[in-house]
């Protein structure tokens, strides 16, 4: 079977434990954790920024693969770096000089991905797949956890595994918002590597189990 990279989304945390949380992740058998700034412009919700990663960053042992929802990201890379960031992960939606940016958070040292809304076709990404480290494919609209999984992401996933091999590229197909134990299989089938997981982790009774049921597919 094919191992999947696992990242739990600190989002549906308990954010009044977010120690205790951030210690259930590094117990556990998943490979990054998952952070995601909202500004209330790109997406209607705000959730936190730099100031609460470099907390995180104290206690985790996971790589933290920042997933940036606001408007005009590169005014905060630096920050985020600092905060402790190792992957950025920015939106087609937000960049009108994508390959740029793309190419400033790969001089700073850290990984970086371009994130695509929904509605957005993978043929979006063909001139520069091959410059990023993720392609973080939304499968639902970005702003809040706990949505129900969008079923043409299967197809989406596939034309971008296709548009990989054609580009070259060694980017790793990340999935988020509304993977399930039910459907995380299927989205691995279609060629995900990595699954995001906020509420099946953190809204389980037993959420190292649900982070050892997602890595074992
Ligand atoms: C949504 C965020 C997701 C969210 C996923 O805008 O980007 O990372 O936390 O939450 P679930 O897994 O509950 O859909
Ligand atoms: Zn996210």
């Amino acid at each position: 079977f094919y191992m999947a990279i696992v990242a739990p989304s600190l989002l549906a945390a308990d954010f009044l434990h977010l120690q205790h949380e951030v210690e259930m992740v590094n117990q556990s058998e998943a490979d990054w954790l998952h952070l995601d700034v909202m500004d209330g412009q790109f997406v209607p919700n705000i959730s936190f920024g730099p100031m609460v990663i470099e907390f995180v960053k104290k206690v985790t042992t996971k790589t933290c693969d920042v997933h940036l929802m606001i408007e005009e990201p590169s005014r905060y890379f630096e920050q985020f770096k600092k905060a402790g960031a190792d992957h950025i992960n920015i939106h087609i939606e937000t960049c009108p000089r994508l390959h740029q940016d793309i190419q400033q958070i790969k001089a700073m040292g850290l990984k970086a991905g371009v994130a695509i809304n929904p509605h957005n076709p993978a043929s979006l990404l063909s001139d520069i797949i091959a410059d990023v480290d993720i392609v973080l494919v939304m499968s639902v609209n970005p702003g809040f956890g706990g949505q129900q999984f969008i079923p043409n992401t299967l197809n989406k996933i596939r034309e971008i595994k296709k548009l990989i091999r054609e580009k070259g590229s060694s980017a790793l197909i990340n999935i988020d918002g509304g993977v399930t134990l039910g459907n995380a299989a299927e989205i691995v089938a279609a060629g995900a590597d990595v699954l995001v997981a906020g509420s099946t982790v953190f809204g389980s009774k037993d959420p190292l189990g649900a982070i050892r049921e997602l890595k074992k597919l």
